[in-house]
């Protein structure tokens, strides 16, 4: 065999396994291989796992913090005026250099699968252009979805429907948009309908930013949901962000929930920006605005997190680590239970990959080789020490590893880690 990883913990499983890989697929999970691999990993009873998936990130944007300026007052408003300056400056080679760091830091930490929105609000689609450019130019190392991305809307921006219409044919693979920013609530339905009939023209897959505000009013994931149903769509729709949800009265949440899961309508929230953005209008008590993860979660709707951004005029902190996310995550969610902190690791690994539809996803024989150890025991633990990925493996190749650091006191090398807890 070409690869085989030794004494592996898999989730579910109480005994350490080897896995053996050929080529580009998984080919045996055992107790134990007899034979020799051509490269050989020792897993020494850490957890192996299939790759984190980031299914919302805005690599057009990230690594521009305080560029032309700083964000002084951390707001969503003063984020999209300087990102206004910022993207007149945008060039070819910038975008490309930008997001090409950024995929590293994120395969580095063990994720293989990037979903990115790309602004295409502009006549030149330079943005759409690069990243078409750099998905191609990163394959060995991470596979990119992009989404048109109307940040301007697609009714309330000049042209905006012939800019998506484009940005299909250069190459995105996803529709996006963005209703609740639209100028008014008739403009953000007539931008849904462009979003299906174009999605239908391009059978394309549809991820739309919608409802990201703390308005209880903004109700467009209720129209997404239910055009989901009528066209057809079910599997193939995911809305991000959803802040409102937060905001609604319990009943109205409770029946979006249900009309959420009969559609098969994904979620993806967004937990660095949306802590960070969300409440801005409140006095105290200042509301979280998350979208209602444990309840959907609970209903049975398919929930993913995203990164969202990293060093951008809108978040002006994050280092592309799925874990980070997470830890972010169960706690504004207030899902630190056993079972929930567990769930919210599936949130960042099949959960999303469910809305990347990948088929041979997951550490079983014949899937894609795409796995990565992490230096935890569980998944627990992985996300409370933000475990570095020792190994990362792309299609049967290793190409990423990271030295865990290593501490002293009193002369006496420790750990963080702790046996017996949550090994
Ligand atoms: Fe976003």
């Amino acid at each position: 065999m070409d690869l085989i990883i030794r004494n592996a913990r898999l989730k579910g499983q109480d005994n350490l396994k080897d896995i053996g890989v050929n080529g580009d697929r998984i080919v045996a999970i055992r107790d134990k291989i007899e034979e020799k691999g051509t490269t050989e990993i020792d897993a020494a009873g850490n957890l192996v796992t299939p790759p984190f998936v980031d299914p919302h990130i805005h690599l057009d944007a990230v690594l521009t913090v305080g560029d032309p300026q700083y964000n002084m007052s951390g707001t969503l408003l003063e984020g999209i005026e300087i990102w206004s300056k910022r993207k007149a400056k945008l060039t070819f080679d910038d975008i490309k250099k930008r997001a090409i760091e950024a995929i590293k830091w994120e395969v580095a930490q063990g994720t293989l699968k990037i979903r990115t929105h790309v602004d295409v609000c502009d006549p030149s689609l330079v943005a759409l252009e690069a990243m078409v450019e750099v998905k191609n130019e990163v394959k060995g190392l991470a596979d990119l979805q992009i989404v048109a991305f109307p940040q301007e809307g697609i009714v309330s921006y000049p042209n905006g429907k012939e800019l998506m219409r484009k940005a299909l044919e250069k190459g995105a693979d996803i529709v996006g948009g963005i209703p609740h920013y639209e100028w008014s609530r008739e403009d953000g339905i007539e931008s849904l309908d462009i979003v299906f009939e174009l999605a239908k023209e391009f059978d394309k897959d549809i991820d739309v930013h919608i409802d990201e505000t703390d308005d209880d009013h903004s109700r467009f994931t209720e129209y997404l949901a239910s055009k989901t149903l009528k066209e057809g769509y079910q599997g193939r729709v995911t809305a991000s962000h959803t802040t409102a949800m937060h905001s609604y009265n319990n009943a109205y949440a409770f029946k979006l929930i249900g009309l959420l899961k009969k559609a098969g309508v994904n979620v993806i929230t967004n937990p660095l920006d949306n802590i960070a953005l969300q409440g801005r209008f409140d006095t105290y008590p200042k509301r979280r605005g998350l979208t209602r993860v444990k309840e959907l979660l609970e209903a049975g709707v398919n929930v993913g997190i995203g990164h969202d951004s990293i060093l951008d005029p809108w978040y002006p902190l994050g280092r592309g680590n799925m874990l980070q996310v997470a830890f972010m995550c169960l706690n504004v969610t207030h899902m630190t239970g056993y079972n929930e902190m567990l769930k919210i690791f599936d949130a960042i690994t099949v959960n999303s990959a469910k809305i990347f539809r990948l088929k041979d996803y997951g550490i079983r024989e014949g899937n894609r080789a795409d796995i990565v150890v992490l230096n935890a025991p569980s998944e627990i633990e992985a996300i409370r020490l933000m475990a570095e990925a020792l190994y990362v493996i792309k299609d049967g190749k290793v190409v990423a590893n990271t030295q865990p650091a290593s501490s002293t006191v009193n002369g006496e090398s420790i750990t963080f880690r702790v046996s017996g807890i949550y090994d």
